[in-house]
């Protein structure tokens, strides 16, 4: 567990959360990483894949005939035991027509995914359900990948086919009061529970439908949990402690699905709890635990290309609303310009993401994104703003073996010349790649000592200095 460093004069007591079963198991399935495939596991796996067509024929027929027999207008109205009721009736009759004899685990699996088909989202209902998938994502009726603990999987759910897919596409988009077509092929939204969407139909998709969902994650993964699952150690979390308590602002870099919005949800739980935290997301993620946040989602233009609300019109709103902090979800934008200036005017202790490699990259980045916006700025004077406005560079990845892990923790100490002057503090040191595709390596301080020691002292957060002198934890 992460003792979080007591401060000098107010020491504040730890909020000791521990893991959920469900990060447990998905940490004991990634252990348990499988070997590869014997041949009699194959031969299993091909029967497996002939009874699954079976199956998915004979529930397609089941399907029909129950849209056929169930009033659908007493759809919404039936209660779930009436309706798995009448599903299970309506199953057994037609199971008994077509000859087919299943034993009752079958039956049970059967009838589940029947009214998944009525009610949900059919073939994807399972996956959305399982809590160790991250992402769901679908390249054809026929081939449909998840994301667990970081891996891509191959499943064997299918669809029946493309117009299928379509209808279960529609059903998604419709309940949102979106559509998608020809004319219209492509549709991003964030589904009832919060999950992101996204689909491009046909022709734009070319072997057919492309679906992809980002599932929400009920729990965000706190400071020990990230600890625990080997994403940074101890001393950068004290250290990351004592730069969010004492109002640095802070930019966590990273590559698409790296844990940049992980990272940012758990160093917000450093603010202080009296402090007014707004946020400002495209798609609300974060799940602040102060008692005082304001959260705002941008929204996109409406068919007619009217009512657009971006990033920027809500920071410049936020400015406004008395913040203590701001905080963007990731900056991609033209936002940029009001998120520098709000960090270099008072704002201190913002924070953000931006898709980056590293933490000179995320520099090049917000500079591209500055030139980007119009505004005509000297080099010089857009580095100059950069660098008094953004204090620490957060450089999450994620390794080829699917870890994620903080890589690098990255001071920006000023100007030399044109050029901004940074001090990488802790690292991420590779050391070579274990038998099973692990990579070996350890979190390390690289010796220099923090140019804002002095700031944290006089916060009270008088860091020990064998934090930036020791190689500790181990991964
Ligand atoms: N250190 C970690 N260990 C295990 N899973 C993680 C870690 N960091 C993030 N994740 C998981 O990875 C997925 C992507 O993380 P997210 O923060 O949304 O990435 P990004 O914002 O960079 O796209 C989420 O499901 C999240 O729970
Ligand atoms: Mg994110």
């Amino acid at each position: 567990m992460f003792k979080r460093y007591a401060r000098a004069e107010a020491p504040v007591a730890p909020s000791i959360e521990t893991p959920t079963a469900q990060e447990l198991e998905a940490k004991s399935r990634r252990d348990n990483r499988k070997a590869a495939p014997t041949k009699e596991e194959s031969d299993n796996k091909l029967r497996e894949r002939k009874r699954q067509d079976k199956l998915l024929d004979v529930r397609m027929d089941l399907h029909k005939k129950l849209l056929e027999t169930l009033n659908l207008t007493v759809l919404d109205k039936a209660t779930e035991q009436d309706l798995r009721r009448e599903i299970s009736i309506i199953s057994a009759e037609g199971l008994r027509e077509m000859g087919v004899v299943l034993n009752s685990a079958e039956t049970d699996a059967l009838n589940q995914e029947l009214y998944d088909e009525v009610t949900g989202l059919g073939p994807l209902e399972p996956l959305l359900k399982d809590d160790s998938i991250n992402d769901i994502l679908v390249n054809s009726a026929e081939q449909i990948f998840v994301e667990r603990a970081g891996k891509l999987e191959l499943t064997s759910v299918r669809f029946r086919d493309e117009k299928h897919l379509l209808r279960v596409i529609d059903k998604i988009v419709s309940a949102v009061g979106r559509r998608v077509d020809e004319s219209n092929p492509y549709v991003d939204a964030r589904l009832a529970d919060g999950s992101r969407f996204n689909a491009m139909v046909p022709p734009c998709a070319v072997d057919g439908s492309l679906v992809s969902i980002r599932k929400f994650k009920k729990d965000k993964l706190n400071i020990d949990e990230l600890i625990e699952f080997g994403a940074f150690n101890e001393d950068m979390a004290t250290y990351l402690q004592a730069a969010v308590a004492t109002r640095l602002n802070i930019i966590v870099s990273g590559g698409t699905g790296s844990g940049k919005t992980t990272t940012l949800n758990a160093l917000s739980g450093f603010i202080d709890d009296h402090e007014r935290i707004v946020t400002i997301e495209d798609t609300a993620e974060l799940q602040l635990q102060q008692v005082h946040v304001g959260r705002m989602e941008s929204r996109p233009p409406n068919v007619e290309g009217k009512g657009e609300v971006t990033q920027r019109d809500l920071l410049r709103n936020a400015l406004r609303m008395r913040p203590d902090r701001i905080i963007v979800g990731e900056t991609r934008g033209d936002e940029v310009i009001d998120m520098l200036q709000a960090m270099n005017t008072g704002h201190d202790g913002s924070m953000t993401t931006i898709h980056a490699n590293s933490a000179r990259d995320s520099v090049a980045r917000l500079e591209n994104m500055i030139a980007m916006t119009g505004v005509e700025m000297p080099l010089k004077a857009t580095r100059a703003q950069i660098s008094s406005a953004v204090n620490l560079i957060v450089q999450v990845s994620r390794l080829q073996d699917g870890s994620r892990r903080m890589v690098s923790i990255t001071e920006l100490t000023g100007m030399e010349g044109e050029i901004i002057s940074m001090q990488e503090i802790f690292k991420f040191e590779r050391t070579g790649l274990g038998e099973d595709g692990k990579i070996i390596g350890h979190f390390t301080s690289t010796g220099l000592r923090s140019t804002f020691s002095e700031r944290f002292a006089q916060w009270g957060y008088d860091l020990p200095a064998s934090i930036y002198s020791q190689t500790r934890q181990s991964a």
